[in-house]
C-alpha cells in the first residue's frame, strides 16, 4: 500500500530535515510537528511540508495529529539527560513513553504503518546491560514498538550520522578551531559512520515496502573508524589539525563529568561515554531489501568541513536551545 499522508514526528532535525525533502521529492504529504515553529521555518519551502507547533506528549494533539496521516514515523531523540535509573526523566519522556503514545494514537485511528528511529548498539533482551541510558532507554522505545499495537512497523538502528550540519564531526571541527590539543576519552571506541541522505532513503524506500514490515534494520557505513581517527579527520579537512591525547577511562570520564557542569549546551557526557563502552559497529551489511549502496565519509565529509565549523557544531547546538 502507498502512503500518502505521512506524519514526521521530529523531522525538524538534522535527519528528519533530509528525510521530510525526500519525502517530499517523492510526492508524500508531510506534517511536521514542532515545539518551536521559529525554529523549524527551515522546512517552509519544501512544497507538500505542512509545518505545526505541537506539543506530542500530549496525547489529545498526538490523536489528533496522528488521525490525519496514513503513516507515522518518529525520530524523536535526544542526547543528553539528568543521570537517573534505569535512564533519566528526559530519555523516559522521549525516548519510552513518546513511543508507547504513539503506539497508542496509532491504534486509536487505525494506523497501522510505524517507522521508529533507534540506534546502533540497542539490542533486544539483556536491555539492562547495556552500558548507557541512551542505549536503554532507547531499548525501551524499541520494545514499545514491537509490543504495541500498529502492527505495520520498522525499525531503524543507525551508527553515527554525518552530512552537513552533523552533530558530531562538526562538534570535533568546532572545538579543534577552539582548543589548542584535543583530550580524548574512549579514543578507541570504533564508529560506523552514516550518510544523512543514506539514513533518508532508507526510510522513504522502506515506507510502502511490506518487506520491512516487523523488521529491525541497522544502517551503517562502508567503513569502521575509530574515535581517535575521526576526530584527526574532522580536524585535518576543516584547518585546525590539533594533537590528540587519548585520556585513559578514569580521566576520561572525569572530563565527560567536568563538561556536563559547564555552562551552554552540554558537548559530552558521562552517559555518552558510557555508550562508547561497546563498539558502534553493525552486525553485516545494509539489508539488501533498503536498496542502498552506502556512500563513503570521504566522498562527503570534506567538503562541508572545509567550509568551516564555525558555521556547525557548538554555535548550532547552541541555536537550537
Ligand atoms: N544524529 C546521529 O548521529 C544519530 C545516530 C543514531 C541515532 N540517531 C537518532 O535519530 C533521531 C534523530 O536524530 P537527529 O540527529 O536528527 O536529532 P536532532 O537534530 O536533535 O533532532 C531531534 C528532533 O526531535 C525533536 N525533539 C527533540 N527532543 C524532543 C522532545 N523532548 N519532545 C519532542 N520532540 C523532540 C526536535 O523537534 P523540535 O525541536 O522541532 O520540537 C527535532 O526535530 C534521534 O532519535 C536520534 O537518537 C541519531
Amino acid at each position: 500500500m502507498a502512503h500518502a499522508r505521512i506524519l514526521l514526528i521530529g523531522g525538524s532535525g538534522f535527519i528528519g530535515s533530509q528525510l521530510a525533502a525526500r519525502l517530499a521529492a517523492a510526492g508524500k504529504r508531510v506534517t511536521v510537528p514542532t515545539r518551536r515553529y521559529e525554529r523549524a521555518r527551515h522546512l517552509l519551502p519544501l512544497p507538500t511540508v505542512e509545518l505545526v507547533e505541537a506539543d506530542v506528549h500530549d496525547e489529545t494533539q498526538l490523536r489528533r495529529l496522528v488521525a490525519q496521516s496514513d503513516a507515522v514515523i518518529n525520530l524523536v531523540g535526544i542526547l543528553h539527560d539528568r543521570r537517573g535509573s534505569p535512564w533519566g526523566p528526559g530519555f523516559d519522556a522521549a525516548h519510552v513513553r513518546l513511543p508507547a503514545k504513539i503506539v497508542a494514537a496509532c491504534a486509536h485511528s487505525g494506523v497501522r504503518r510505524l517507522l521508529h528511529m533507534s540506534a546502533l548498539g540497542v539490542r533486544e533482551g539483556g536491555e539492562q546491560a547495556l552500558p548507557s541510558m541512551y542505549l536503554r532507554s532507547k531499548a525501551a522505545g524499541e520494545r514499545a514498538v514491537r509490543e504495541g499495537s500498529a502492527p505495520d512497523w520498522t525499525i531503524f538502528r543507525p551508527s553515527v550520522v554525518f552530512g552537513p550540519g552533523d552533530h558530531f564531526l562538526n562538534l570535533f571541527a568546532s572545538l579543534q578551531a577552539w582548543l589548542p590539543a584535543m583530550p580524548l576519552g574512549r579514543a578507541d571506541a570504533r564508529f560506523q559512520p552514516v550518510y544523512v541522505d543514506d539514513v533518508a532513503q532508507a526510510f522513504v524506500n522502506a515506507l510502502d515496502l511490506p518487506a520491512t514490515h516487523r523488521g529491525c534494520y541497522e544502517l551503517a557505513g562502508p567503513e569502521v573508524f575509530t574515535l581517535r581517527e575521526l576526530v584527526a579527520l574532522a580536524g585535518r579537512h576543516c584547518g585546525h589539525r590539533r594533537p590528540i591525547i587519548a585520556l585513559p577511562d578514569g580521566p576520561g570520564r572525569l572530563q565527560a563529568a567536568l563538561l556536563e557542569l559547564a555552562p551552554g549546551p552540554t558537548l559530552m557526557s558521562r552517559d555518552n561515554f558510557d555508550s562508547m563502552a561497546i563498539d558502534n559497529v553493525a552486525s553485516g551489511p545494509i539489508a539488501p531489501e533498503l536498496g542502498l549502496t552506502p556512500t563513503p565519509l570521504g566522498a562527503i565529509a570534506p567538503s562541508y568541513l572545509s567550509r568551516g565549523p564555525a558555521r556547525y557544531g557548538i554555535e548550532r547546538m547552541r541555536a537550537r536551545r
